[in-house]
């Protein structure tokens, strides 16, 4: 049998096939909203492997099955094999004989490569330690709704160098902008993908060198999940790293800020700007089911 196609980060898709996921997933968007869309894949079953949290990866991925006429399962480390040992080959192989597509959250970006690897169905990243594709496809398709095309645009990243700054990178390409990362010292993105993407990723240390002029703002928590213990020392490494209303002056008249949420109000973002009227943190949240359909549209119809 073939090898199912992954999406394990943005780089699994070419740039032409993820401009049609966001085309199609706001199409998805628009036949939802009318009441039109039809279920596309009944009797087809999601496996969720979920070794982290969640709420809106979960709900976007569970709905989102619900609404194409299929099914989802949760599965947590707590309550199967998984978190007892049982070797990451042997699960995929076994859990990918009895559904049709896998979603993963995890630690470590190597061990969803492993469960690919042996996996007979396609797999997706649902966020690891090192990437978050799903939340690009949201970002990319509210950015799209609100502003049109985000090529040739210049993007600012503001904070951590963590999972979410490194699929900017990758969507940096993908989606041709510029990206400027302001992180602190010692809080970078990994220096191998910074040196691949040189011509695209600009790395400063003032998140108003970053901001300055540019037409997307996005940032995230200061520690992710798996680094709680350092919650105490990021908040001081990222002291002068809120996007607020003083940082959103420096750029684009008409610029958009982003933050894939949870959120911490008053710590990497304001209170002000999570509460506007006019935020479009809303919809890039609610943006996460449809593109994920049009995901796994995508990724099944591929399979089929
Ligand atoms: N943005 C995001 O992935 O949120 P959850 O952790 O709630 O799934
Ligand atoms: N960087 C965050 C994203 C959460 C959606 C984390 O990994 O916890």
């Amino acid at each position: 049998m073939a090898s199912p196609r992954h999406f394990l980060t943005l780089n699994d898709f070419s740039a032409g096939e993820l401009q049609a996921l966001i085309d199609r997933a706001i199409e998805m968007k628009t036949e939802h909203r009318a009441g039109t869309a039809r279920p596309l894949f009944p009797g087809k079953v999601m496996a969720m492997i979920f070794e982290k949290s969640s709420t809106r990866t979960r709900v976007s991925f569970e709905a989102g099955m619900a609404q194409l006429g299929g099914h989802a399962m949760f599965l947590s480390p707590n309550d199967t094999q998984l978190g007892r040992g049982e070797p990451v080959e042997d699960s995929a192989r076994v859990i990918s004989s009895m559904v049709d597509i896998v979603m993963i959250r995890t630690f470590g970006h190597d061990i969803i490569e492993r469960f690919a690897a042996a996996s007979s169905v396609p797999v997706i990243n649902a966020l690891t330690d090192d990437y978050h594709p799903c939340q690009l496809l949201a970002d990319m398709q509210t950015y799209q709704e609100h502003r049109g095309s985000i090529a040739g645009r210049t993007v600012a990243w503001v904070g951590d160098g963590n999972n979410m700054a490194q699929s900017y990178i990758n969507a940096a390409g993908q989606f041709d902008f510029q990206l400027r990362v302001a992180c602190p010292a010692g809080y970078e993105p990994a220096s191998a993908l910074l040196d691949a993407y040189a011509d695209r990723v600009q790395l400063v240390e003032d998140p108003r060198e970053a901001v300055a002029g540019a037409d997307l703002v996005v940032t995230d928590v200061w520690a992710s999940m798996g680094q709680e213990e350092e919650q105490k020392t990021r908040e001081r490494a990222f002291a002068g790293y809120q996007v607020n209303a003083a940082l959103m002056a420096h750029a684009a008249a008409d610029a958009l800020y982003m933050h894939c949420l949870p959120a911490h109000r008053g710590e990497e973002i304001s209170a002000e700007l999570m509460d506007a009227s006019d935020t479009v943190i809303w919809d890039e949240a609610e943006n996460r089911l449809h593109a994920q359909k049009a995901l796994i549209e995508a990724l099944l119809n591929a399979a089929a």
